[in-house]
C-alpha cells in the first residue's frame, strides 16, 4: 500500500496554492505554504480561514475539525524550510522557465525520498523531472479551481515518473476526497487540451464581433449547461495562465488552431488578468468575487 505524506509543501500562495493548503490540511496532513510575497501569504491565510468559515456556517465542516486544519498550516518564505518535507507541490504561475529553476532548487533543498508534484496547468512533467537528479520522483498533480469545491485531480506521468510515485499520488488524492483521470505528458494534458481552445476561441468570437460578452457567456452558460460562460471562466482562471497555456499549446503541438488570440494577449498587455487582478473582459452582469466554497 502507497504511504501517505505526513508533511507536505505547497509552494506559490496564490490562487491555486492556498486552495491546495487548505485542502490538504483539512484531511489531517501538516503543510507548509511557501510564497517569496509576504503579502501573498497573508491575503491566503486571510483567504483559507474565510473559505473554511464559509463551509462551516453551510454545515459542510464542523468548527473543532477547522480550527485544526488552520494549526496545520505554517507559513514561510524561504525554500529552506522544505528540509523534513515528504511531499511538494509546486503551484507558481504558468511560466516554464520559471518552474524549471524551481524544480533544480526544490532538488537541492527536499530530503531525496520527497516528491516533488507539479501544478502545472500544461508544461512538461518530463522536463520539469529533467531539472532534478530524480526524474522518478517528479509527476504533474494538477488541481482544479476552487479546490476546495472541484473534484477532480489530473495525474500526469512523465516519461521517467515511477509507479512508487504515481501510486502515492493517487493515494494523496483519494485522502483529499478527489476523484482523478490520468493523462499523458503532452501539452495541456486532456483538462486544458480540451477546455482552453474553446476559451481562446470565446476571445475570437468576442473580437469578431459575433456576439457581446455578455451573450457568448450567457449562450454557452445556458446552451452548454455550464456554470459559467467562458469569459466569465477564464477571468476566474486568469487570462496570464490563460495566455500561457494557450502558448504551450501552440509551441507544442504546432497546429495554427491553438494561436492565442490578440484581444487576449491585449488584455493580458493591460494587467487586466481577471478576477486576481480586479479587473478582466467586462461582462454585464458578471461578477469578479470568487465562487464561495
Ligand atoms: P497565481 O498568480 O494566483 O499565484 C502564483 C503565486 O506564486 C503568487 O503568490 C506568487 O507570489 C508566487 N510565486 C511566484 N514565483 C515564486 C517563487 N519563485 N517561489 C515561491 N512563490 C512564487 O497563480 P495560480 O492561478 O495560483 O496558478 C499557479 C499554477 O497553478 C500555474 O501553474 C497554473 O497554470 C496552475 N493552475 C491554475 C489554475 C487556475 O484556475 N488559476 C487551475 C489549475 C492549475
Amino acid at each position: 500500500m502507497a504511504i501517505l505524506p505526513q508533511r507536505l509543501a505547497v509552494i506559490g500562495a496564490g490562487q491555486m496554492g492556498a486552495g491546495i493548503a487548505q485542502v490538504v490540511a483539512s484531511s489531517g496532513i501538516a503543510v507548509k505554504l511557501v510564497d517569496q510575497s509576504h503579502q501573498a501569504l497573508d491575503k491566503a491565510l486571510a483567504g483559507i480561514e474565510s473559505s473554511l468559515a464559509r463551509l462551516v456556517t453551510k454545515g459542510r465542516v464542523d468548527a473543532v475539525t477547522a480550527e485544526a486544519a488552520l494549526g496545520r498550516l505554517y507559513t514561510s518564505t524561504s525554500l529552506e524550510d522544505l528540509h523534513d518535507v515528504d511531499y511538494v507541490v509546486e503551484a507558481v504561475p504558468e511560466r516554464e522557465d520559471l518552474k524549471l529553476r524551481l524544480f533544480a532548487s526544490l532538488d537541492a533543498v527536499a530530503p531525496p525520498h520527497a516528491i516533488l508534484a507539479s501544478n502545472t496547468s500544461s508544461i512538461s512533467v518530463t522536463r520539469l523531472g529533467a531539472a532534478t537528479r530524480r526524474p522518478a520522483q517528479v509527476l504533474g498533480l494538477h488541481f482544479m479551481n476552487p479546490v476546495p469545491i472541484m473534484g477532480l485531480v489530473e495525474l500526469v506521468r512523465g516519461m521517467r515518473t515511477s509507479e512508487d510515485t504515481f501510486r502515492a499520488s493517487l493515494a494523496l488524492a483519494a485522502r483529499l476526497g478527489k476523484q482523478t483521470c490520468v493523462s499523458a505528458d503532452t501539452p495541456g494534458f486532456i483538462v486544458n487540451r480540451l477546455l482552453m481552445p474553446g476559451i481562446n476561441e470565446a476571445f475570437y468570437a468576442l473580437q469578431e464581433g459575433v456576439g457581446s460578452a455578455d451573450d457568448i457567456d450567457r449562450g454557452m452558460r445556458l446552451g452548454t449547461n455550464v456554470p459559467m460562460g467562458p469569459l466569465a471562466l477564464a477571468d476566474f482562471i486568469g487570462l496570464d495562465t490563460c495566455l500561457s497555456i494557450m502558448q504551450v499549446l501552440h509551441s507544442g503541438l504546432g497546429d495554427d488552431k491553438y494561436r492565442p488570440c490578440p484581444l487576449l494577449r491585449q488584455h493580458v498587455d493591460a494587467g487586466w488578468l481577471g478576477k486576481k487582478a480586479g479587473r478582466g473582459v467586462p461582462i454585464p452582469g458578471a461578477s469578479l468575487q470568487p465562487l464561495t466554497p
